[in-house]
């Protein structure tokens, strides 16, 4: 990403418009570390002036407030560069660096799902398409679908959006996301199948196992009467605790195979084909209608901060609650009433960082100004709330 080191900075008055962008305040840490707020075309970013142990400085764009478009970033630090006549001793701001990247189609972003997503025909939801062959073939073979895919490994991603352009393939939806936090933002009884094939048995750690109650729950949420949730897995350990999952709920209609024959076969099924290890598929339908879901919100501040206070009272910590988590990293000022704390927070398997800005009037905002109001991000986003009323009344 963008940055620059520098042995020299010349100090800024705020605010500034410099170039094409607003330089609006600076807050400093205990550790000399300095964040520019400002704002470009509409995008407001913080800049990270941190000090490095030779005396000079290194000034890069901050990963929570990071613009999708990376050449808004390269000109806030172009023009702060020039803005505070820093003399490079090395430097990849300049716009030839970085070539516009052009992004498929097929790969959502969660601000699609949350704000954006009106699905007008039935989805299927394939958890971990790994080399995609499983969801590819399915999408060619029901055009009627729309099909989304959730995978955390790049790779895998980047294959199977190729394969969607070079195969004219226009039904699938790819979403770089844990397949455990997904499916709060599909509506309820919109999904026809959900495919769990060969899922990752983590035997040592079960808990980063896809498949717990919360996962059946949401899964039952969002399938359509009769919709299934499809499990084929070869580890016989992961097949019993699955079952166990499903015969935990008080009303079950499930289904056991063993050793089915699908019309396709991914490659770690042929693994363990020629392996002659058994293969087991277990099969959920859903049998109730689902309260609908409410629109997914943006988290907001209502009562002001005394920023004196937060100075006075703050330390770095984190608490750990019932599936989320916070930690109050650093906290910064810009003055004795005004300043801001960065935190990482949200669900274990996924978290946020952002930051709190407050004002001398006592306004407090989270910044970006858009993090969504998941089931994590709200119970940490409580606790902040709870932790902020304790310091300051
Ligand atoms: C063993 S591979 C199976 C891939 C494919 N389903 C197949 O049958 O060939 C498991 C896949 O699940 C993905 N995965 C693991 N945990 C996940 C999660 N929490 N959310 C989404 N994908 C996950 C992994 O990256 C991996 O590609």
């Amino acid at each position: 990403m963008p940055n620059f080191q520098t042995a020299f900075l010349k100090p800024l008055a705020y605010p500034l418009v410099f170039g094409d962008t607003h330089f609006l305040c600076e807050a400093f840490s205990p550790r000399n570390e300095r964040l520019v707020m400002a704002s470009i075309q509409g995008a407001k970013l913080l800049l990270r002036v941190m000090p490095k142990s030779d005396g000079t400085w290194l000034i890069k764009g901050d990963k929570a407030t990071r613009p999708s478009q990376v050449p808004l970033l390269q000109k806030a630090l172009i023009d702060f560069r020039n803005a505070t006549q820093a003399v490079e001793i090395h430097s990849n701001i300049e716009p030839k660096t970085f070539l516009h990247v052009k992004r498929s189609p097929f790969l959502k972003e969660l601000d699609f799902f949350a704000h954006a997503f009106n699905p007008e025909r039935e989805i299927w939801l394939e958890v971990g398409f790994g080399s995609g062959r499983h969801l590819l073939h399915q999408a060619k073979k029901n055009p009627q679908i729309q099909f989304i895919g959730l995978e955390i490994h790049k790779p895998s991603i980047e294959q199977v959006l190729k394969q969607c352009e070079l195969q004219g393939i226009e039904n699938i939806m790819v979403m770089d996301y844990d397949a455990r936090l997904f499916m709060e933002f599909l509506p309820s009884n919109s999904v026809g199948r959900i495919f769990v094939h060969f899922p990752v048995p983590w035997d040592k750690k079960p808990h980063r196992r896809v498949f717990s109650h919360g996962f059946v729950e949401e899964a039952l949420r969002v399938l359509h009467v009769r919709g299934t949730l499809e499990l084929r897995t070869d580890s016989q350990a992961y097949f019993e605790f699955s079952f166990g999952v499903m015969m935990a709920l008080a009303r079950a209609d499930v289904h056991v195979n063993k050793n089915a024959l699908l019309e396709i076969s991914s490659k770690y099924e042929d693994r363990w084909r020629k392996m002659e290890k058994d293969i087991y598929d277990v099969t959920l339908c859903n049998e109730v209608v689902s309260k609908p879901i409410a629109p997914m919100k943006t988290l907001h501040f209502d009562r002001s901060i005394d920023f004196s206070k937060v100075l006075k009272g703050f330390r770095t910590e984190t608490f750990r609650g019932e599936g989320f988590f916070v930690h109050f990293e650093e906290i910064y000022k810009v003055d004795e009433n005004s300043g801001c704390i960065r935190l990482s927070f949200g669900a274990p398997e996924r978290n946020e960082k952002a930051y709190v800005w407050i004002d001398a009037e006592g306004n407090a905002r989270y910044l970006p100004e858009t993090i969504l109001a998941t089931k994590s991000n709200s119970a940490a986003d409580q606790y902040i709330k709870e932790w902020f009323h304790g310091i300051c009344y």
